[in-house]
C-alpha cells in the first residue's frame, strides 16, 4: 500500500479498511486478509496494558510494539502513533517521529490540530508522512471531560472542519475522524482530497477503522455504540476479518446504528 493508491481509493470511492495491531501474529493475519491499513495504535494501553485510558503509554512501548508488528506486515500501511507527551514540540516530534520510522513504521500519527502546527511542519519537511486525528482525542480525555462525541455543536464543528482543512494544508495524508456525527464527517471526507478514516464517524469517511480487539469481541471495558463483534457471526477470526474488510467496502458498516 502506498500513499499514492489510498488517494486512488478516495478518487474512485473505494472504501479503506484499518485494523489495529500490537503484535506480529495478528499483524500477518490481517496482512494476508487483505486489511489496507495496519495501525499500532496507543489503544494498546487499553486492550493489551489494561488501563482506562492511554496516558502511561510510552515511546518504548510503541517501538517495541511497532517493532513486533512491522514483522508481520508485507503489504498493508503500517501506521504508529505516536504517544500522550511524545509531540510536546516540534524537536521533540521529530526524533521521536524518526524512532518510529527507523523501526518498521510508514507513517505515524497523533491527535490535536493547529496546537500541532509547528509539529506537522517538521515532518513534512523531513518527508515523514503523517496521518491527523480529529474528533475525540483519546490522550486529552482528561480535558475533554471523558469519551464523549466531538463536534456536536456548530462551534465546535467548524472548528474540526478548520483543523482538518489546516492539516491538509500542512501536508497530512491521511486523517482519522473519530467520534463525530456522520454529517460532519461526511462534510469534511467531501471537502478534503486526503482520505478520512472513520471510526464512530458514519460510513460517508473514507475509509474506516477499528481497534481489532473490539471487533473481535475481546473487551474488558464499555463498548461504544460505533463498534460492531464481527466475530459472532463469522465464527472464526479469519472470517471476522474478512466480514470486515467486505462489509466495509461495500459501505454496510458502520450503518446508522454504529454512528452519531
Ligand atoms: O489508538 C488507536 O487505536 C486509535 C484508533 C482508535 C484510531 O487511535
Amino acid at each position: 500500500m502506498t500513499l499514492d493508491k489510498l488517494k486512488t481509493f478516495k478518487q474512485r470511492g473505494e472504501k479503506i479498511t484499518c485494523l489495529t495491531a500490537y503484535d506480529a501474529s495478528f499483524a500477518k493475519l490481517f496482512d494476508e486478509c487483505g486489511v489496507d491499513m495496519i495501525l499500532v495504535g496507543d489503544s494498546l494501553g487499553n486492550v493489551i496494558q489494561g488501563d482506562k485510558n492511554t496516558l502511561n503509554v510510552s515511546m518504548e512501548d510503541m517501538l517495541y510494539h511497532t517493532k513486533i508488528v512491522a514483522k508481520g506486515v508485507q503489504k498493508a500501511l503500517l501506521i504508529a502513533d505516536m504517544p500522550y507527551q511524545s509531540y510536546t514540540n516540534s524537536e521533540q516530534t521529530l526524533e521521536n517521529a524518526q524512532r518510529l520510522m527507523r523501526i518498521g513504521a510508514q507513517m505515524v500519527k497523533f491527535e490535536g490540530g493547529s496546537e500541532h502546527k509547528a509539529s506537522f511542519e517538521i515532518l513534512q519537511a523531513n518527508n515523514i508522512p503523517v496521518c491527523g486525528h480529529l474528533g475525540l482525542q483519546p490522550q486529552s480525555v482528561i480535558e475533554m471531560g471523558g469519551y464523549k462525541v466531538q463536534g456536536r455543536d456548530d462551534a465546535s464543528a467548524e472548528k474540526i472542519l478548520a483543523d482538518a482543512l489546516l492539516l491538509e494544508s500542512l501536508g497530512v495524508s491521511v486523517l482519522v475522524l473519530e467520534c463525530v456525527p456522520a454529517q460532519l464527517a461526511a462534510k469534511i471526507s467531501q471537502q478534503l482530497s486526503i482520505p478520512t478514516i472513520g471510526i464512530g464517524a458514519g460510513v460517508d469517511c473514507d475509509g474506516q477503522v477499528l481497534v481489532s480487539y473490539d471487533m473481535l469481541g475481546v473487551n474488558t471495558q464499555t463498548v461504544p455504540k460505533f463498534v460492531k463483534n464481527f466475530l459472532i457471526d463469522a465464527g472464526d477470526v479469519k472470517s471476522a476479518i474478512d466480514a470486515y474488510i467486505d462489509e466495509v467496502k461495500s459501505q454496510q458498516f458502520p450503518t446508522d446504528q454504529h454512528s452519531y
